[in-house]
């Protein structure tokens, strides 16, 4: 019924936005059945990228294949994982399809180049109640504004991995900024992950979401890593952890990308007991995060209940910081009467 739902949308909209978006597992390529991906699989190429970049006569020879079959299967591999280059100029075309979102304070979106950014991963990391999920709940409203108001006029998908959705929260946001909160609420699909597995599922169920949808602008995971902190836990495969958590993010890039959408994401801290002078605190997830995300924002709590957020890390952008309020309307710059 909802898969009937969705190939109508895709008949019917002209903005085709699945026919070249892969996600596509082995076993999807034209001429590879379930056994052929199984012995490709047991040879040790685990996926398209991997395939992409083999060499026909060796799968010839490790998965039993015929010749013919084998150049067919590894040129259709490269066509899924679209091995493609684009030109500086293209590649500057699309750049200037991105948008920025805004976070609601005029002083975090200047640190962040304008607002939170399409086409990029924005993680947020920082304590316990610093205000990474505010920013979350300020975005999925603020996406719904008008442009000349600093949204998208758009719709968002939320995936909610620490029961900390809060639709109230939301309703009383969404009021502040004059829409109409029962219309916010209904234009934010939530999904919540019990587990690691299920949240990676829930995330290759957003190109479907997208395709029933195309207003959707933004995407928030809160939080990225907490359910494989916690399942991972003692478990000592700390690599296979890893190893699921780069794919959730590079799916996330490739969503990032494919449908101009910003992706917003939170993440825990964790003590540093070894760093002595500095902020001994950082981010979970070790370095994979940091090479996935665009942009990382660090945030503390500041003076008289401000938080101040760091940049780091930006390509393009100068380290800095910028502090701002978290209050009952929402994100919003200090004023200027508290600054002093
Ligand atoms: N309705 C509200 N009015 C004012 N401040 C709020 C409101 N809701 C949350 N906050 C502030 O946000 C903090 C929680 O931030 P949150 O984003 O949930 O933290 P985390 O970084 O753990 O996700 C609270 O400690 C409080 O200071
Ligand atoms: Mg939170």
């Amino acid at each position: 019924m909802e898969e009937d739902e969705i190939e109508q949308n895709e008949a019917t909209d002209e903005k085709e936005v699945s026919s070249d978006f892969e996600y596509k597992d082995i076993k999807d390529l034209p001429g590879v059945g379930s056994a052929i991906a199984s012995k490709i699989r047991n040879a040790g190429y685990q996926d398209i990228i991997a395939l992409a970049t083999a060499n026909p006569l060796t799968l010839v020879e490790v998965c039993d294949i015929g010749e013919p079959t084998a150049r067919k299967i590894v040129a259709e591999a490269r066509e899924a994982s679209k091995m493609n280059f684009m030109s500086g100029l293209e590649f500057e075309d699309k750049r200037k399809s991105v948008q920025r979102i805004s976070t609601g304070s005029e002083a975090l979106n200047i640190l962040l180049g304008g607002g939170v950014e399409t086409q990029s991963i924005t993680e947020c990391y920082g304590e316990y109640g610093s205000g990474k999920s505010q920013i979350a709940f300020q975005l999925a409203v603020d996406v719904q504004l008008p442009l000349e108001k600093g949204g998208l006029e758009g719709h968002a998908i939320w995936i909610d991995t620490e029961g900390t959705f809060r639709p109230a929260r939301i309703e009383q946001l969404a009021a502040v900024k004059g829409l109409d909160s029962k219309q916010a609420l209904q234009n934010i699909k939530i999904g919540r992950a019990y587990s690691s597995d299920h949240q990676v599922l829930l995330v290759d169920k957003i190109p479907e979401l997208i395709n029933a949808d195309p207003k959707i602008k933004l995407i928030v995971v809160d939080s990225m890593m907490a359910l494989f902190r916690a399942e991972y836990v003692g478990r000592g495969t700390l690599a296979d952890r890893q190893q699921k958590v780069n794919v959730v993010l590079h799916n996330l890039q490739r969503l990032a990308d494919r449908f101009n959408v910003a992706v917003y994401i939170t993440n825990q801290v964790m003590a540093r007991p070894d760093v002595m002078f500095g902020d001994p605190t950082t981010a979970v997830g070790g370095h994979i995060i940091g090479h996935v995300a665009t942009y990382r924002i660090y945030l503390r709590k500041g003076k008289k209940g401000s938080r101040v957020a760091k940049l780091v890390d930006s390509p393009s952008l100068p380290e800095g910081e910028a502090s701002f309020e978290i209050t009952s309307n929402g994100i919003t710059d200090i004023e200027e009467e508290k600054k002093k």
